[in-house]
């Protein structure tokens, strides 16, 4: 608020001092308080939001327009007087306040905490989430089944909560949800999301135990963003690697029996394309930070569960 005072008080004192220039004959004046006048509109322009940082920035605009003026020929600034140095104390004052402020911001910057940071729901000193990822049919249902058992994991499936949502009757996202399974698209965040965080609740409410594995979650990077964020950083990824055939074999046998309205060869060709193009970008975002764990997941189940077993040890220690 001082500096912003100072500042107009200094421009007033510009102005008085520019119209009364010793020589004021009216063409003269005409030509010299053109550059002031540009230079007092943008200024006060500026001065409505006064920040320590925009005060600094005046400065470089207010000599900007008055060197142009005279480097064109057309516009020469005012005769230096007697009282010159009397028009441009302000500005050093203007500097010294704006700098003294603007250090005062970044110090102070610092030591508080970013307001928009949000806080997750979750801590991850007490809650445990791995990521369960891979194509469909890959096998991370199957895997997730031994890991309960033999580690004590909640096993949440995210296509299985969406499928839960979606048959629940007086759902409004029951056919949001239909629609997507079916073209092997990805239902939006906030649903997926809120499902996910409201089952963790519950069941770290029924039964205490605060250890998942999310699987067939984070698909699209904006899922894998908003969960740790809000609900839960996750500990790592574990990623199920299979050549795209051999899903399509899985898929279509588990389709004879699963009665599921995706596993036929249609909506699983949309599938593939939506896990390539938009859920393996989750999986490289996660690569580059070190955290997944690969697994290929194309021999049969015991096999790549001894594998699974072996990588989270390496990864996580004996005790996960
Ligand atoms: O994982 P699962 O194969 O059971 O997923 C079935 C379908 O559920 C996906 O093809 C997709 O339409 C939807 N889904 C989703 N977002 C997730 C997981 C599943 O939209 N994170
Ligand atoms: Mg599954």
């Amino acid at each position: 608020m001082a500096a912003t005072a100072c500042g107009r008080q200094a421009w007033r004192q510009l102005m008085r001092n520019s119209c009364r220039g010793p020589a004021a004959t009216p063409s003269k004046l005409l030509r010299q308080q053109q550059p002031y006048r540009l230079a007092f509109q943008r200024q006060t322009s500026s001065t409505t939001r006064t920040t320590p940082s925009s005060l600094l920035r005046q400065q470089p605009l207010a000599q900007r327009s008055y060197s142009s003026g005279s480097q064109g020929g057309q516009q020469t600034p005012p005769p230096r007087s007697s009282n010159s140095q009397i028009k441009f104390w302000p500005f050093v004052v203007l500097i010294a306040l704006g700098s003294g402020g603007y250090m005062l911001l970044i110090n102070r910057r610092k030591t508080m905490p970013p307001t928009t940071q949000t806080t997750p729901a979750f801590s991850p000193s007490e809650v445990t989430v791995l990521f369960v990822l891979g194509g469909p049919g890959a096998g991370k249902g199957t895997q997730c089944a031994r890991l309960v058992r033999d580690y004590q994991f909640t096993h949440l499936s995210a296509g299985d909560l969406l499928r839960e949502e979606q048959d629940r009757p007086g759902s409004q996202y029951g056919q949001l949800i239909k629609d997507c399974i079916k073209n092997g698209e990805i239902v939006p965040m906030e649903v997926t999301i809120a499902l996910l965080e409201n089952a963790m609740r519950d069941t770290i409410t029924r039964t205490g135990n605060k250890k998942f594995l999310i699987d067939g979650f984070p698909r699209k990077m904006d899922q894998a963003l908003k969960f740790e964020e809000v609900v839960c950083p996750a500990k790592l990824v574990l990623f199920y690697d299979c050549p795209e055939a051999e899903m399509e074999k899985r898929l279509l046998e588990r389709g004879k029996t699963s009665g599921r309205a995706d596993d036929n060869a249609e909506s699983i060709r949309k599938r593939f394309r939506t896990f390539v193009e938009t859920s393996m970008p989750v999986v490289h975002h996660y690569e580059a930070e070190n955290r997944v764990v690969k697994v290929i997941s194309t021999p049969p189940p015991d096999q790549v569960y001894a594998d699974t077993q072996v990588q989270l040890k390496k990864a996580l220690g004996d005790k996960f």
